[in-house]
């Protein structure tokens, strides 16, 4: 079983500095097999935001956590218009990681992490013909019993998380990832960018999605919140790639605590969900 923290939007430049110890302190005492931070590591793309971001990652690698980081839109330069064209991601690349597409890979998970951040479209990500291909030849090499996990910051789908329940923006290009998605059959699509939790099997979303659960993170320590969501961030127990446990941990103010605890199984056609009870929490 791979026991994966998945948090995302961290927005340094606008947090609160008690959820980002208490994220930590919580970390530290579940010794997660991996943590992925799924962009807006940033409010503003600033230096100093940049060094307090790059200093709490250091603080997880110092740890001997694997992370595995992506950009979001918040990581490019918004009125520094010389930076965001010509240098986009340079900060990023320089604080927090070089590499733009990480792979992670032990013997029960693939993970890849595609970003989609991009200058022209500043707030909606997009997707190229260069990405998804990487998405299916990535996978292809993978042995079939692994779980296969797609990190994305803006969402592939379409979902009902605003809040009269009318559907968010997808990704740029979102119909062709979502067909590379089916094509390099992922088990599970990661995303963060609304600040909102939710998951949902793709096949409800959109008609031949292929098999992927989708789970969105909320953002872990920003004090943007959407809808009075509170900060939170998700931990999953992925047991089999047709087996995942979500539950959602969040902030009350003080401290984070287990909320949501959701058993998600596939049963080749679709995925069933069971809540967990307390007494049944890993
Ligand atoms: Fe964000
Ligand atoms: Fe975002």
């Amino acid at each position: 079983m791979a026991r994966i923290a998945h948090l995302s939007d961290l927005h340094f430049g606008a947090i609160c500095p008690k959820a980002v110890s208490a994220t930590e302190a919580w970390l530290e005492q579940q010794q997660p097999d991996l943590v992925i931070i799924s962009g807006d590591f940033t409010q503003r793309a600033r230096v100093a935001q940049f060094r307090a971001a790059s200093a709490y990652v250091n603080r997880l690698r110092a740890r001997g956590f694997p992370v595995l980081l992506i950009p979001g839109n918040h990581d490019i330069p918004l009125y520094d218009v010389f930076r965001r064209f010509a240098s986009p991601l340079g900060r990023y690349k320089r604080y927090i990681s070089n590499d733009l597409c990480p792979w992670f890979e032990d013997d029960e998970v693939a993970v890849l992490g595609i970003n989609t951040a991009r200058s022209l479209t500043i707030k909606d990500g997009r997707i190229n013909e260069d990405q998804m291909r990487m998405i299916e030849e990535r996978f292809h090499a993978v042995a079939p019993g692994k779980t296969r996990i797609l990190v994305t910051h803006h969402p592939l789908f379409a979902m009902p998380i605003a809040s009269g329940g009318e559907l968010s923006e997808a990704v740029g290009r979102s119909r062709s990832a979502i067909k590379a998605v089916a094509a390099a059959k992922i088990h599970i699509a990661l995303a963060g960018h609304f600040h909102q939790t939710y998951a949902q099997a793709a096949r409800k979303m959109v008609e031949d999605a292929g098999q992927a659960l989708v789970i969105q993170a909320g953002t872990a320590t920003s004090t943007r919140l959407r809808n009075d969501q509170p900060q939170s961030f998700n931990w999953l127990h992925v047991r089999r790639h047709n087996e995942v446990e979500l539950q959602v941990v969040v902030w009350d103010g003080a401290s984070f605590q287990r909320g949501n605890h959701v058993e998600f199984t596939f049963d080749g056609e679709n995925w069933s969900t069971r809540e967990l009870t307390d007494s049944a929490r890993p």
